[in-house]
């Protein structure tokens, strides 16, 4: 019912070589029954988009400004991203939310103005091991779910991932216990504030040292309908691993 979802961040990584991954992974990907994202720093979105115009991968910005123009030096807009031949935006990224003080309610604005241009928004949420440590996960993704999803998603222009910060690009992965947990917990929540409807069909994807070498098992806890990547997506090689692990996930 949900259609999978390999999504790759690249994060502030990707000079014109990088074309060359994407030549790849798009060569490798022809045909699939899985939704591809890729979303590369803004100086390359436009370059990608259309050299994969026509493939089955999609295109997606990292982040966008909650206004819709103006005097905001630096910022990237919701439209300016459309413009660029994205379909997705990456919103509340732990590294933005850390990085640059990003609140939920910052989140919320930016998800509404990025749906309101027509994109899909990727909603990241996740704890820190302090949190996970002192036993607060579930009190803190409720609260980032509650906080960072506008009132106009749906399960066609949202999706979230659940990213442990303490995961990110570590090479430590929660287990699937736990993995499930709390993917579980964003299902029943998204049930409730909005409904079976569209509580059952939005998808929600794992982020946090997905590999090749893990992606198996993860892809087979319920309620995971993909994967945001972040350093396994830049290579082609990798990201194909993981993108044929979530076509075969499910089907034995
Ligand atoms: P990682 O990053 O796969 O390098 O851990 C995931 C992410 O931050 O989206």
């Amino acid at each position: 019912m949900r259609r999978k979802l390999a999504a790759g961040n690249w994060k502030m990584n990707g000079l014109a070589p990088a074309m060359n991954e994407a030549d790849a992974l798009q060569a490798a990907h022809r045909n699939t029954d899985i939704d591809i994202l890729l979303c590369p720093p803004a100086t390359l979105l436009h370059r990608l988009s259309g050299r994969l115009a026509g493939s089955p991968i999609a295109t997606g910005g990292q982040d966008c400004h909650p206004a819709e123009s103006g005097a905001h030096t630096g910022d990237i807009s919701a439209a300016m991203l459309v413009d660029a031949g994205a379909t997705h935006v990456i919103l509340g990224h732990s590294e933005r939310r850390e990085d640059h003080g990003e609140s939920s309610e910052d989140v919320r604005a930016k998800a509404r103005i990025a749906i309101e241009a027509g994109l899909t928004a990727v909603i990241c949420v996740g704890e820190s091991e302090t949190q996970r440590d002192a036993a607060n996960t579930l009190d803190i993704i409720a609260g980032q779910l509650a906080g960072s999803i506008p009132d106009i998603a749906n399960a066609s222009n949202l999706v979230i991932a659940y990213e442990p910060i303490w995961a990110i690009g570590t090479g430590k992965v929660p287990t699937l216990d736990q993995i499930g947990e709390v993917h579980d917990f964003i299902r029943a929540r998204l049930e409730r504030r909005f409904g079976e409807g569209v509580g059952l069909s939005t998808r929600i994807l794992y982020g946090g040292s997905v590999k090749p070498d893990n992606a198996t098992d993860i892809f087979e806890v319920s309620n995971v309908d993909g994967a945001l990547v972040g350093g396994a997506s830049l290579k082609a090689v990798d990201f194909s691993l993981i993108i044929k692990a979530l076509e075969a996930a499910g089907k034995h």
